[in-house]
């Protein structure tokens, strides 16, 4: 889909683009104090990426919490498109998801689409993706979900919890809205025209699990909105709540414009890169800063589009106040972009090496997060017919 200068489809999404504009067309709501203190009212906390609007827009938040308030069954969704190692811009709406399953006590399930990401890339076997959900999984456990209450599914082995209810979805949606909503074409192969009801019956599945109408919140990147679009506007006649979402901003590459992006491997930073080599990666980052040392001083940089200073805001820096000061000291000339990235290059080393030391013992206890041994799927009740 293009919108003048906003190319933003899932498969195909910009980080530096106009996020107020965007949620204007998607018809979401910026996040305002309101929701933000309605949470806060209720978690007694409240996180960074919140406060600092990386998670900047939603639908419906304040109902959910509200329903939560008031004792009604909750979870949470999201999920992940496994197309190849998990980098950091996967991760942040996970730490995000963690954090409120933490505060707020709830199952989130987490679908990994081995089968999008085949049907989607021009290349590779299915196998190499469905292989890559699990390496996937290993990040999920290295950020310490709790497996008691993540409950994974991989679309390929568990579609039976999905399929009862994308059929029913199947039938609300035709081909004309498919397109109009995902930008798909005549050669676009019929596995992505079928895809979505995938990704929408998720959305349905905690009501069918727990046998009584569940509220869902989604946190995820603003370019899964067109999904969450639809599955509204058919969850009524279905019969289900309508989900709830919070939006984030993609994390920025360490190149020039776009988000991080397993298609740019030199400025995206995988989970799996050796500590050395992001380092490496940050120290090569574009920034928003003057092409030489005296000029810096004399002129300051421009936090406001350098990747750098966004890693700082969106996932290193944890303090407000040391943030703002690098923010100024930047502005002011103040501080020379080596010594920024270096700083930054070590964080993420430091936080690569810790990831990497949980990942590897993760190994030993991925199923414990599959769906497969904790929930009974959906049941299709047989009516009964009457002979003719
Ligand atoms: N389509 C998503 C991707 O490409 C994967 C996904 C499935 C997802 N269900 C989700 C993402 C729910 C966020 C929320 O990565």
């Amino acid at each position: 889909m293009e919108f003048n200068t906003v190319a933003i489809t899932p498969w195909e999404a910009e980080a530096f683009v106009d996020y107020d504009r965007l949620i204007k067309i998607f018809g979401a709501k910026p996040l305002t104090d309101s929701e933000i203190d309605l949470l806060k009212s209720i978690v007694k906390e409240s996180h960074t990426m919140i406060r600092r609007r990386v998670f900047y827009s939603h639908r419906d938040f304040d109902k959910f919490l509200e329903a939560y308030k008031s004792g009604k069954k909750c979870t949470l969704y999201t999920g992940r498109g496994p197309s190849g190692n998990t980098h950091l811009g996967h991760i942040l709406p996970w730490i995000f998801a963690k954090w409120l399953q933490d505060k707020l006590g709830l199952d989130l399930f987490f679908q990994m689409t081995d089968d999008e990401k085949f049907w989607h890339s021009e290349g590779g076997e299915f196998e190499y993706f469905n292989s890559l959900a699990y390496e996937n999984i290993l990040d999920l456990a290295a950020l310490g979900l709790d497996y008691r209450k993540t409950h994974i599914i991989i679309n390929s082995e568990d579609i039976r919890y999905l399929y009862p209810i994308a059929i029913k979805i199947a039938k609300k949606i035709t081909f004309s809205i498919q397109r109009a909503t995902f930008g798909f074409t005549e050669s676009t192969n019929i596995g992505m025209i079928f895809y979505p009801t995938l990704q929408m019956a998720v959305a349905f599945l905690p009501s069918e699990l727990f046998g009584e109408p569940v509220e869902v919140l989604i946190p995820a990147g603003i370019d899964q909105d067109p999904y969450w679009r639809i599955t509204r506007d058919i969850a009524t006649s279905l019969g289900y709540p309508k989900p709830s979402q919070i939006h984030n901003k993609l994390l920025p590459g360490l190149g020039i414009g776009g988000k991080m992006s397993s298609s740019k491997p030199e400025t995206a930073i995988y989970t799996t890169d050796s500590p050395e080599l992001a380092y490496s990666k940050v120290m090569r980052a574009y920034t928003g800063g003057q092409a030489t040392a005296e000029l810096q001083r004399k002129l300051g940089g421009n936090p406001d589009i350098c990747p750098v200073y966004k890693m700082f805001e969106m996932l290193f820096e944890e303090d407000d106040e040391k943030l703002i000061e690098r923010y100024y000291a930047c502005r002011g000339g103040n501080l020379l972009c080596g010594e920024c990235k270096n700083a930054l290059g070590e964080r993420v080393a430091k936080f690569l090496k810790e990831h990497q030391n949980r990942r590897t013992k993760a190994v030993n206890y991925i199923e414990r997060y599959l769906i497969r041994d904790k929930f009974t799927p959906p049941i299709i009740k047989r009516i009964e017919i009457t002979p003719k």
